[in-house]
């Protein structure tokens, strides 16, 4: 294992007090992680204090801690326990530390939604050109960001980084502490719209991401966004000339030019600058598509062969709940269930329309039988709640989805928003709902599942999975 850090250089970096020497190949917060040699650092957090898990992390064999509290009974470990003055303080340090000795080429993250598809887009197509580092999976908050950050390796080719907020002022010190060669802002949305009055005001937090970039960076916009003049002023104000737009409009400069779904996923013709490509991709949508788009603009801004990274994307899996497709085995053929149930947005959900819109044709031959969704409440909407969610009925009716069930106090606004012959069933919870859909579904149809975490709509996931069980031998397989 390839050292990570040094005794020395953390010490340094968090002026720490440390009597030992070792080498760390890893940087862990959770006591349940910890692997062989990682770097365990004691947060303090609301709910638990990393200290009191200090002793079982070297224990299970963590090469180092760093406190900033005594812990009892430690005697046999001094030597591996670096003691700070804030434990906080010294993630970020070494966070700051990692940015600072790294020759790596940068790529920062935001938007309100498609920050990890993105991402994930971005770590697959760059690593056949070089060693990639990226978040891993959604770690994008104030601590997420500077962990993913000193989980960089020195000789990292490239670095990949999600950011994400739920209030106003998050985003400008994390892009400070990544300082991004080129940063996304993959859409300007209703999502996390909690703490914030408008969707305006959720722009102009996005658009902070321009803070951290380093001078002669580029940000990639959302070019069909309502929001896009307004980022493109904040360019200005931070002093940001390379602009690149991204989307459907004509004078994007990274240009999603079509996108359709095969039998495989999806195939998309994008220009850059003029320059027309074509890939594959296994994820299927309309969101993989403006998000790889989006991902390739990037690649190109620090100068990577973005021939090579397109080619790279047919290698692209959704992540678990955002996508993924299962084909199950029911009583005179199969179902196709689409699990999008990690999480929801407005935004989120129309495009799972304009998706699914596109399955009313035939796909590699075989036409589908009815489009249905089942969707859950979508969380952190704020006073406008209740009227996102009966507007979704709109672009449902639009794209011609057959049954729409729903799940939850919010989504009970859709239900009764929509037509009569489109509404296949309302409870009051994911799980009083499964029966109202496993005995709807027949041979042909398509499912789609979607929801808040929270809404916990993987219930009906699971259910449908399940159906494969009741019929004979079969089993669930990834499929499209
Ligand atoms: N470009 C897009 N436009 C609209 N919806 C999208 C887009 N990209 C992704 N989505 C939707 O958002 C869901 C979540 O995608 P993803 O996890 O990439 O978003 P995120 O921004 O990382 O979310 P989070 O805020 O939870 O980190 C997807 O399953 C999809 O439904
Ligand atoms: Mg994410």
């Amino acid at each position: 294992m390839s050292a990570l850090w040094t005794a020395e250089e953390v010490v340094k970096a968090t002026d720490g007090v440390c009597a030992g020497a070792w080498t760390a190949s890893g940087v862990c917060i959770d006591s349940r992680k910890v692997k062989a040699g990682d770097l365990f650092i004691a947060l303090q957090g609301p709910n638990f204090d990393g200290h009191a898990f200090a002793l079982k992390a070297l224990e299970q064999g963590a090469a180092v801690a760093i406190v900033h509290s005594a812990i009892p009974d430690s005697g046999s470990y001094h030597n591996r326990m670096v003691m700070v003055k804030d434990t906080f303080a010294a993630l970020q340090n070494i966070a700051t530390t990692s940015r600072a000795r790294t020759k790596a080429k940068i790529i920062a993250v935001t938007g309100s939604v498609g920050k990890t598809g993105t991402k994930e887009a971005l770590k697959l197509g760059l690593s056949i050109l070089g060693k990639t580092h990226a978040t891993e999976g959604n770690l994008n908050n104030h601590w997420g960001v500077p962990l993913s950050l000193a989980r960089m390796p020195a000789d990292a080719a490239f670095g990949v980084f999600e950011l994400g907020m739920n209030h106003a002022g998050e985003i400008a010190p994390l892009s400070k502490m990544v300082r991004p060669h080129a940063a996304i802002i993959t859409t300007v949305e209703a999502a996390h719209l909690e703490y914030f009055n408008s969707v305006t005001e959720i722009a102009d937090e996005k658009g902070a991401i321009m803070a951290g970039l380093e001078p002669g960076g580029t940000i990639v916009l959302p070019r069909d966004n309502a929001h896009y003049p307004r980022l493109l002023a904040a360019a200005k104000t931070y002093g940001v000339t390379k602009t690149v737009g991204f989307g459907t409009s004509g004078d994007s400069i990274a240009r999603l030019v079509s996108w359709s779904l095969t039998p495989h996923g999806t195939q998309v013709c994008a220009e850059f600058d003029g320059e027309r490509i074509t890939y594959d991709m296994i994820v299927s949508g309309r969101h993989w598509a403006l998000n790889s788009v989006a991902a390739i603009a990037a690649a190109r801004a620090i100068g990577a062969d973005f021939h090579r990274a397109a080619g790279a994307l047919a290698k692209l899996e959704a992540p678990e709940g955002r996508g993924k497709r299962y084909r199950v085995p029911v009583e005179g053929g199969t179902i196709l269930v689409i699990d999008e149930s990690y999480n929801a947005s407005p935004a989120a959900v129309r495009v799972l329309a304009e998706t699914l819109a596109q399955m009313h044709q035939p796909v590699g031959g075989t036409r589908s039988g009815r489009l249905m969704v089942v969707l859950g409440d979508m969380l952190e909407l704020g006073n406008a709640a209740a009227m996102l969610h009966a507007g979704l009925a709109l672009s449902l009716k639009a794209a011609q989805i057959d049954t729409v069930f729903t799940a939850g106090p919010l989504m009970e606004n859709l239900h009764t928003a929509l037509p009569q012959p489109m509404r296949g069933g309302h409870a009051k919870d994911s799980q009083a709902l499964i029966p109202l859909v496993t005995a709807a579904v027949r041979a042909g149809d398509v499912i789609a599942i979607k929801g808040s975490h929270s809404s916990h709509m993987e219930l009906v996931v699971a259910a449908l999975l399940a159906l494969a069980n009741n019929h004979g031998s079969g089993r669930a397989a990834n499929g499209h």
